[in-house]
C-alpha cells in the first residue's frame, strides 16, 4: 500500500498538553514534520512514568521513526534500555537532564538573570520567587540565574521564606497567592507563565492591585500573556522554533545516523508588558 509506505511517524512526548507552551511547541513540530512527510503522534503523560512507559511501548510496536522527548520523567535508563536498544533516533528537549544524545535547549540561567535585572531596575527590594514543588533541572537553572543576579546586586536577598513552592500549573499559582503575599514582597518571579496567570487571579481575589502593589513576572511567553489582565511581563522562549528545531534535528538524525550528538541553543529575551511596574 503506497499511502502507508510514505506515512512515517514521529512520537512526541510532552509532560502537559494543557499548558499552551506545549500546544505551540507541537505546532512547531507539525510545521517541519509536514514538509518532510512525517506524521506526529503526540502523547501527554502528565509526569506519570507508568503512562509514559505505556505510550513508549505502543510507539515502539507501531515502529515510529523517531522521538521528540519533551519530558523530564524519561530517565537515562529508559532511554538506554528501551529507546536506544530499539535503535530509535531521539531528541531531548530542555526539561530532561539526561546528557547523551541530540538536544534543543534555551539558556534558562540567562533567562533567570534577565528576569532579576528587570525587577531590580524597577526598584524592587523585596522579591519573592514562586517555583515548582518538583522542579526539573531547567527550572533550577532558571531560578539559580535569578538568585545570582539578586545576590550580586547587594540591594536585596532572597531567603528561604521568600521561595514559595507549588505545582507548576495555574491552580498551583492561584493557591500560592496567600503565601506569596505573606512574604511582604513587592514583586514576584514565577517559574512559568501558567503559574503567574493563576497567581494573578489569586491576587485579584485578595484585592491586590498588579502592578501597583505587586509586580508579577512570568516565564515562557505563552500566547495567553496578551489576554490576561494585566498583560503579563515575561521572558520569552521561542516555543514554536523550539518545536520546529527539535523536529528538524530529529529528521536529520533519522536520515544520517552516524553524525555526532548535537546541541542546539535558542535565545531568550524580556517581553515587557503591564504586570510589572516601578516599586511604589
Ligand atoms: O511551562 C512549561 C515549562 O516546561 C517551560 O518553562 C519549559 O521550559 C519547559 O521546561
Amino acid at each position: 500500500n503506497l499511502i502507508l509506505k510514505s506515512a512515517k511517524t514521529i512520537g512526541v512526548l510532552v509532560p502537559n498538553i494543557a499548558n499552551p507552551f506545549f500546544g505551540t511547541f507541537v505546532e512547531g513540530v507539525q510545521s517541519i514534520a509536514r514538509e518532510a512527510k512525517f506524521i506526529p503522534l503526540v502523547f501527554s503523560a502528565n509526569k506519570d512514568p507508568k503512562l509514559e512507559k505505556y505510550y513508549l511501548s505502543q510507539m515502539i510496536e507501531r515502529s515510529i521513526s523517531g522521538l521528540v522527548i519533551a519530558s523530564a520523567t524519561m530517565t537515562t535508563a529508559t532511554i538506554k534500555e528501551v529507546i536506544s536498544f530499539n535503535d530509535i533516533p531521539y531528541i531531548l528537549f530542555d526539561q530532561n537532564h539526561t546528557q547523551d544524545g541530540d538536544r534543543v535547549q534555551t539558556s534558562d540561567y540567562l533567562g533567570g538573570q534577565i528576569a532579576a535585572k528587570h525587577l531590580l531596575k524597577l526598584g524592587h527590594k523585596k522579591i519573592a520567587v514562586l517555583t515548582s514543588d518538583n522542579p526539573t533541572e531547567n527550572l533550577n537553572h532558571r531560578m539559580n540565574g535569578f538568585k545570582k543576579v539578586i545576590e550580586k546586586s547587594g540591594l536585596t536577598i532572597i531567603d528561604s521564606h521568600d521561595i514559595i513552592r507549588a505545582p507548576l500549573t495555574k491552580a498551583g499559582g492561584y493557591t500560592a497567592a496567600k503565601e506569596v503575599l505573606a512574604t511582604g514582597a513587592s514583586a514576584v518571579f514565577a517559574a512559568n507563565d501558567e503559574m503567574a496567570i493563576g497567581l494573578l487571579r489569586g491576587l485579584h481575589e485578595r484585592g491586590i492591585k498588579v502592578p501597583e502593589e505587586m509586580s508579577v513576572m512570568g516565564y515562557d511567553n505563552i500566547y495567553w500573556d496578551d489576554y490576561v489582565y494585566p498583560r503579563l511581563t515575561t521572558v520569552q522562549q521561542p516555543i514554536f522554533d523550539l518545536g520546529a528545531g527539535a523536529t528538524k534535528m530529529l529528521i536529520e538524525r533519522i536520515n544520517h545516523d552516524s553524525d555526532e550528538a548535537r546541541v542546539q541553543s535558542f535565545p531568550v529575551k524580556l517581553i515587557e508588558r503591564d504586570s510589572t511596574g516601578p516599586y511604589q
